[in-house]
């Protein structure tokens, strides 16, 4: 009955793991919840206000397809100021979330059996992206020895006649490492020796706790070759809005509108207003916000550190950590699962991210200190048992 493009799209493997922890709060079980993807900070006022008022105002009819001209004003002005890039606003398309802008990219650049490198581990999502484009993910794999740096060596040994693009994503979900200035310009040089396209997924571009975050288009001739894939929902607390945005050399834009105007039309047009709003508005909240993720990752780190025979490598960005427990059980789902019914402490396996990450964990620190404390002393206790 279902078209094979569906049916060979594996479910998601950390849905096992949720769904078990939502029955089990349905139930009544206190679960500690550290796999969360999203902040648990309120949306800033002002974003909120800026929303209200657009309904208010009756802003409530479909948009331009790409988006409203004063975001993508908004977005080109941002991505020149912060990110060193000179894009124009007719490069850029506003989608409700940049899982959607992803999703464009892939659809518009990767032909039936053309490669995308990805790297191991990764996002959950890229691999069904390319898989429904008709795809094939090829995986770049990166180590806890070397803080899951993405090295231009790796690359360059599974680059084929048959690859189009890579997908980078810095800082990452889920090791929280970053890309050094020094690796995004190896890595540059690579594609554009071999005319490969960059995906390039900041969406935790905000969320960093040292080095500030590079995007690969501010390299020389990068942008030709460039999709720059960023949105609103970690840096803002506004999962839940839906709002993101890809900028790219117009032919590839143009591409993407083409799917964009025949699936969604548009991104919500009073959520695009309150993008205008978070893009020109104070940034202090969000400041407020990386400083409470970087005192629990502290946090997080120094418990972690604590369980013998547990590594974790200290995050660069993101709200996530991802410790080694090999140790105590090599097969990361079955120690979630373990976690979630002894401990009553729901993480994701690491497995879920690609083979890599197979005896890691996934820890949101997304989350109040007293939480993470609560759910690190249970897992102490499970794993004495
Ligand atoms: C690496 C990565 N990219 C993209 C997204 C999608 O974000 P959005 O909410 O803007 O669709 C997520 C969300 O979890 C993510 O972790």
């Amino acid at each position: 009955m279902l078209s094979e493009r569906v049916s060979n799209i594996a479910p998601s493997a950390t849905l096992e793991i949720t769904a078990k922890a939502k029955m089990m709060r349905a139930k009544g079980i206190d679960v500690v919840g550290l796999g969360g993807g999203e902040p648990d900070f309120d949306t800033p006022k002002h974003i909120k206000k800026a929303l209200i008022k657009a309904l208010e105002e009756k802003f409530i009819y479909y948009t331009p397809s790409p988006g409203i001209p004063e975001l993508r004003e908004a977005i080109a002005e941002k991505l020149k100021k912060e990110n060193g890039i000179d894009y124009s606003p007719d490069e850029i398309i506003v989608t409700p979330g940049a899982k959607q802008a992803l999703f464009e990219a892939i659809l518009a650049l990767v032909n039936p059996k053309d490669e995308v490198l990805l790297p191991d581990p990764c996002w959950v999502s890229y691999e069904p992206m390319v898989q429904i484009a008709g795809g094939k993910a090829v995986f770049i794999p990166t180590y806890e020895e070397d803080e899951f740096a993405l090295t231009p060596e790796e690359i360059e040994k599974k680059i084929t006649k048959k690859t189009k693009a890579l997908i980078i994503n810095s800082p990452c979900n889920p090791t929280g490492a970053m890309l050094t200035k020094k690796d995004l310009k190896a890595i540059a040089d690579i594609c554009l020796e071999h005319g490969i396209y960059v995906i390039s997924d900041e969406i935790y571009e905000k969320i960093t706790y040292g080095e500030k975050h590079v995007s690969i288009a501010s390299f020389p001739e990068m942008k030709n070759i460039t999709i720059t894939v960023n949105g609103f929902s970690k840096a803002y607390s506004m999962t839940g809005f839906r709002l993101g945005y890809a900028a790219a050399p117009k032919e590839i834009i143009d591409g993407m509108k083409k799917i964009h105007e025949h699936s969604v039309s548009c991104a919500t047009s009073f959520v695009q207003k309150a993008g205008v709003a978070a893009l020109k508005g104070s940034q202090e909240e969000v400041e407020f916000m990386v400083g409470e993720f970087k005192k629990r990752r502290d946090e997080l780190i120094k418990m972690l550190r604590e369980i013998p025979d547990v590594t974790c490598f200290e995050p660069k960005g993101t709200f996530y950590a991802f410790p080694n427990f090999s140790a105590y059980e090599k097969d990361s789902f079955k120690l979630a699962n373990y976690l979630l019914e002894e401990a009553k402490v729901a993480v994701i396996p690491g497995k879920a991210f690609g083979a890599c990450g197979e005896g890691f964990l996934r820890i949101s620190y997304a989350t109040s200190i007293e939480k993470i404390a609560e759910g690190m002393e249970r897992i102490k206790k499970a794993l004495k048992r």
